[in-house]
């Protein structure tokens, strides 16, 4: 049996090149920029990485690699793309989709303050260098604060919007217009636009970086960004924050960007090269705009050092908007040619997050064009006006409130490492994951193993669900409480971000009932004439599955009332751990058999992995409680340390050795391919 697994040639990029630049377009931008810096400096400096690197090469690689061979597949945005494993699942793409035109609406926003920024550091190069925002000393910090959040955006602390700023209004059209602009000839002309978005910003990073280390004072800023706090390890928050931006920045688990722009691409293109260089090419954007950052922190320290009114880099390098809008253009300040180098930075930011932006956008688009067969030219205008009126919540006077809180959501216990877990729970147990690594295989210039199976349906997962059982305690016993208070009011806003996060998926169930041009099941029908095997095992594998959860939940119970219990922990992993064995055994293909794991046995396999990544998260509550994590006074360094020197030269030699070797592989492979047969149903004839 053979099966087509799309019906039309869908639209496509183009070149190669306009792939892989699209993609690094959407996975670099504000995230890189502004945000990594900060969250590193927030989170351990050095010992960051440790989390980060981890969760950008063992699981953002093979989740892209997922993601590219999902949407490539079945030449479908997310939700489309899902419904052909099975019409059930068709909810978790729109999910992401959903969640992804959250973010965009905000994201926006964001954006409009660059263009804002950068053409206020356009008016200062004509006014002969003159910036509103520039003062000296700490009062200038405080007048850089005070141009920010009063000036430009009549910030009011609390909750209620007020007034809508028409000054930043007018900046979001803009965005949208410009948003709009580059997607509304459809991909082709986005692979050619790339080319000027991606390797622009890196342009301007470049000037910045090399402007920044070549200024006195440089090194004690990359003090404050690169020396380690290890004790930041023990801390569930970064290893949330390392995971949440690994996967913000690399675009992946929601928005579904990943699965719609793969499914543009060429039949024969690679995949999993492709997911390296992306990878690879964001995590280096990220690590060196840190390295601008506060490399020209460390100047403007010691510049104002030097002029008597001395501001340290701690003084100024706040978490939030504040070292984008605040910091950075304070710093700058301080610095000859000033005006200019504004301009090089918001101008940087600007072309970073438009194709970002655009890709979500286009992502949102696409999908409900494959559900719907509604006209490209009706729904994009029509979703770009939603977007841009969702907006104004953000640009009233009480919006940045709301802008973070629901960026704190979208980080937070039930955002992005959620959807990544659902994401590989369903792709890995329900379905039949081997069919997208022979996909995958079978067009890339090098190949996967079993071992990536067991990565998305084994390792991930647990990883994940530790991560977010962790995140779910630290909710839990938040000091001031998370949705009530401790006298038991509601925390209204938290309310709203909750309803927000829990809404989002309900509505995907909604939108994934609507009957639309999807042809669901497609081989999902095949599949299910076969013989069904192991309903047996299945059954005895749910059974010991059901036992760990059990115990893991009343111990996460105890544990929020503080108590712990370890001796009874070790109870739930044995049966957690046969029942993954087994339904592994059921799930995974045996050689020869024609028939089809039971249902049992492949949710007795997702509930047992989420069962060890319960186990995990209470044995690292139990551990850090026991050790009760010290707060550090973090970064008081003045000077590089000689591990920080270690890790920055680490860095570079991976970021340099991994895209050397993707490159060489990829020239490899192209003499070889030339003649090569791709077949484009894999897996399927076995049946
Ligand atoms: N990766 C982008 C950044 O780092 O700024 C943000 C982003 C783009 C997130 C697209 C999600 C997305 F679908």
């Amino acid at each position: 049996m053979s099966l087509e697994p799309f019906e039309e040639q869908r639209e496509s990029w183009g070149t190669r090149g306009g792939f892989v630049l699209a993609a690094v377009g959407s996975a670099v931008g504000l995230g890189n920029l502004w945000r990594f810096p900060y969250e590193l400096y927030d989170h351990g400096g050095g010992a960051f990485l440790i989390p980060y690197i981890i969760a950008v090469f063992v699981i953002g690689v093979p989740m892209l690699i997922l993601e590219f061979s999902l949407g490539h597949f079945t030449q479908r945005a997310a939700p489309d793309a899902f419904a052909r494993g099975h019409k059930r699942f068709e909810f978790i793409g729109w999910w992401t989709t959903l969640l992804g035109f959250v973010i965009i609406s905000f994201y926006a926003v964001i954006l409009a303050y660059c263009f804002s920024f950068m053409s206020l550091s356009i008016k200062g190069i004509l006014a002969g260098g003159e910036l509103p925002w520039a003062g000296e000393g700490l009062e200038g910090v405080k007048k850089a604060e005070e141009f920010f959040f009063h000036t430009y955006l009549g910030h009011k602390e609390e909750f209620a919007l007020g007034s809508i700023r028409w000054n930043v209004f007018w900046p979001l059209v803009i965005t949208w217009v410009v948003m709009y602009l580059c997607i509304f000839r459809g991909v082709r002309l986005v692979g050619k636009i790339v080319w000027l978005t991606v390797p622009l910003p890196w342009l301007m990073l470049l000037i910045l970086t090399v402007r920044g280390l070549t200024l006195e004072g440089s090194i004690q800023g990359l003090a404050y960004y690169l020396n380690p706090t290890w004790s930041e390890l023990a801390k569930a928050t970064t290893w949330r924050f390392a995971f949440s931006q690994a996967f913000f920045s690399l675009s992946l688990a929601f928005g579904g960007v990943m699965i719609t722009y793969a499914s543009f691409l060429h039949r024969r293109s690679d995949l999993n090269n492709n997911a390296a260089i992306i990878a690879i090419a964001d995590f280096g954007t990220s690590f060196v705009a840190g390295l601008a950052v506060f490399a020209t922190l460390g100047g403007m320290a010691f510049v104002t050092q030097q002029a008597g009114h001395p501001v340290a880099v701690e003084n100024v390098a706040k978490g939030g908007p504040s070292l984008a809008f605040v910091a950075f253009p304070y710093a700058l300040a301080q610095l000859p040619y000033s005006a200019w180098f504004s301009f090089v930075f918001f101008f940087a930011l600007v072309t970073l997050g438009i194709d970002s932006g655009f890709s979500i956008t286009e992502s949102v688009l696409a999908s409900v064009v494959d559900k719907t067969g509604w006209k490209r030219s009706i729904v994009l205008p029509v979703m770009s006006v939603i977007g841009l009126g969702t907006g104004i919540i953000y640009i009233t006077e009480g919006g940045l409130n709301w802008l973070w809180l629901i960026g704190d959501f979208i980080d937070g216990t039930w955002g992005l490492a959620f959807l990544g877990l659902a994401e590989c729970m369903v792709l890995g147990w329900l379905w039949k994951i081997d069919l997208l690594r022979r996909h995958a295989n079978d067009r890339s210039d090098w190949r996967l193993g079993k071992w990536w199976d067991y990565l998305i349906r084994i390792c991930i997962p647990i990883t994940l669900c530790a991560l977010f059982v962790w995140s779910l305690f630290g909710d839990f016993t938040k000091e001031g409480g998370f949705l009530r208070d401790g006298v038991g009011d509601w925390i209204l806003p938290n309310c709203v971000g909750m309803s927000i996060m829990i809404l989002v998926p309900l509505v995907g169930i909604l939108v994934s009932f609507a009957k639309g041009r999807s042809r669901g099941q497609g081989w999902g029908n095949a599949l299910y004439e076969l013989p069904i095997r192991g309903r047996l095992w299945g059954v005895i594998s749910l059974v010991l599955a059901v036992v760990s959860a059990l115990v893991v939940a009343i111990l996460f119970k105890m544990a929020v009332d503080g108590q712990s219990e370890k001796t009874l922990l070790w109870l739930a992993l044995p049966p957690a751990i046969a029942a993954v064995i087994i339904s592994n055994y059921m799930v995974g293909t045996r050689n020869g058999s024609t028939a089809k794991a039971s249902w049992f046995a492949r949710w007795a396999g997702l509930l047992a992995t989420a069962d060890i990544g319960g186990f995990i998260a209470l044995s690292l509550i139990y551990l850090t409680e026991q050790k009760d994590v010290a707060e550090q006074v973090v970064h008081a360094q003045e000077q590089l340390s000689g591990i920080s020197y270690l890790i920055l030269s680490a860095v570079f030699l991976l970021i340099i050795g991994g895209l050397a070797w993707c490159f060489y592989r990829a020239l490899s492979t192209s003499n070889e391919k030339n003649d090569t047969h791709y077949p484009d149903e894999v897996g399927l004839e076995e049946h």
